[in-house]
């Protein structure tokens, strides 16, 4: 991706998140100088296999597996302490040596027990399926202008205040809940106190420093967790995270400016999943779903829970090229369908005799739609050895053709596997 006129790469969800970002972040990272996370949260679960060894990471970029690559944590994430430092102590205990180069912002709000207890305590969340990290009752505060960022560590008087107030909304919504359970201000300050000092080593204006770089040529990742169809404002609303995660909140999310941003690489499935409630028009059935489940281990790397499978939905990718301005496309998990005798792409939506190839604002909408598939043979050969797109079998690739056509973005790489090595694409 990185070339002398494209230094600034987005890679973003183009789906309901697991798309296997955290696989091409790793891949991409190899020719990266910084790799920064722009919003959410320990809500997001990144794997990258290297070698025999498996990592999941949840707060750290995932370009902290190559040494020598700068990461860092945006103003747009919000950050859990105990999360971070337990990532931390894991990769050091594997040998990963993350000291010196790795960076928080100091904007950035922070998750504190106080939230999670009220994201799991809440039948708003439950209705939703969150990931229970937080992340809603975190944001929340943010937008409300009572949250805690990890510049207030440095001012203990004031931060009393701040948790003082949030403690006293996150009471009122556990008493509104009906929950019993409550929280204490002498608690939260006394969690605060302990991970000040580490974290505010850490703490840098990561905007700047990433400005910086930028202007010496550096070349610079900006990781997207979740998926455009989880966005607040694009995604499936309310079955949404609370934070923008499409290209757009990249440029907010790190401090840079939009005309910053030279390249934007969706990543996809050559299927479909959503873990948690909401719309998923292309959802197989009984066996299918069990059998693709199966196949691509489709279980939740942050709460194991079992993924919800569908065929490629041609309208969710076209939208989410049109909302990010995708300029490149990954399509991940190809070997997935190795073994199925037939796959399918959604091409559009029918209702009431018209075809919508556009995705609605309007969920009620969806309810009514039916989507229209195109079938396809399957290639019923292994793929995982494949390195270049001529490796492909012929109708593997009239699949990837069908789907570059339909979502109008170029399809730049094909991952065939979990290892590092099983990509196609440069
Ligand atoms: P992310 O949240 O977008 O980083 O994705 P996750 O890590 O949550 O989920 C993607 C899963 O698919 C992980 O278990 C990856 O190891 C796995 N994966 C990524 N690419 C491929 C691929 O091409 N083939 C197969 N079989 N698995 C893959
Ligand atoms: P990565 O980065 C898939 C989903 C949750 C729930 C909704 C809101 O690994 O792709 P939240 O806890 O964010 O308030 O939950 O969003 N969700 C994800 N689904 N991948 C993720 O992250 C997700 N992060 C949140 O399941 O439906
Ligand atoms: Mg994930």
């Amino acid at each position: 991706m990185f070339d002398a006129a494209t230094r600034t790469v987005v890679v973003v969800g183009a789906q309901w998140g697991d798309e296997g970002k955290g696989k091409l972040v790793d891949v991409l990272a190899e020719r990266a100088n910084w790799v920064v996370r722009y919003q959410g949260g320990a809500n997001a679960g990144h794997t990258v296999d290297v070698g025999s060894r498996c990592f999941v990471l949840h707060q750290i970029p995932s370009g902290i597996l190559h040494p020598g690559v700068r990461c860092a944590i945006g103003n747009g994430v919000v950050l859990d302490p105990e999360t971070l430092f337990t990532e931390i102590d894991l990769l050091v205990a594997d040998g990963v040596d993350v000291e010196g180069r790795l960076y928080v912002s100091d904007r950035a709000h922070l998750v504190l027990p106080y939230h999670k207890l009220v994201d799991s305590e809440s039948p708003a969340s439950k209705e939703i399926g969150t990931t229970g990290r937080g992340i809603g009752p975190a944001y929340e505060d943010k937008i409300a202008r009572r949250g805690v960022r990890v510049v207030d560590l440095r001012h203990p008087a004031q931060l009393e205040a701040l948790v003082a107030r949030g403690v006293e909304h996150a009471n009122a919504m556990l008493e509104h809940n009906g929950s019993p359970k409550r929280v204490d201000v002498g608690q939260t300050l006394d969690v605060l106190r302990g991970i000040a000092p580490r974290l505010l080593a850490l703490a840098d204006d990561v905007g700047l420093a990433v400005h910086r770089a930028m202007k010496s040529g550096a070349a610079v990742l900006l990781e997207g967790a979740q998926g455009s169809l989880l966005d607040i404002d694009h995604g499936t609303y309310p079955y949404v995270t609370s934070s923008s995660t499409t290209c757009g909140g990249a440029a907010t999310g790190v401090g840079l400016a939009p005309t910053a941003i030279d390249a934007a690489l969706g990543v996809v499935k050559a299927y479909t999943t959503r873990v948690g409630n909401g719309p998923l028009p292309t959802e197989l059935e009984e066996p299918l779903i069990s059998r693709l489940r199966e196949l691509g281990h489709e279980y939740g790397a942050t709460t194991g829970r079992p993924r919800r499978c569908g065929w490629f939905d041609g309208v969710v990718v076209r939208y989410a090229v049109r909302v990010n301005g995708l300029t490149d496309l990954a399509v991940t998990k190809l070997d997935v369908l190795d073994t199925l005798d037939r796959v399918a792409i959604c091409t559009g939506y029918e209702a009431a005799g018209d075809v919508h190839t556009e995705f609605p604002s309007d969920l009620t909408a969806l309810d009514d739609m039916v989507p229209q598939y195109e079938w396809f043979e399957g290639w019923k050969e292994p793929t995982g050895g494949a390195r270049r797109m001529d490796d492909l079998p012929p109708a593997a690739r009239r699949y990837l053709d069908r789907i570059e056509q339909l979502v109008e973005a170029p399809i730049r790489y094909v991952s065939v596997g979990t290892r590092r090595d099983q990509i196609i694409g440069s």
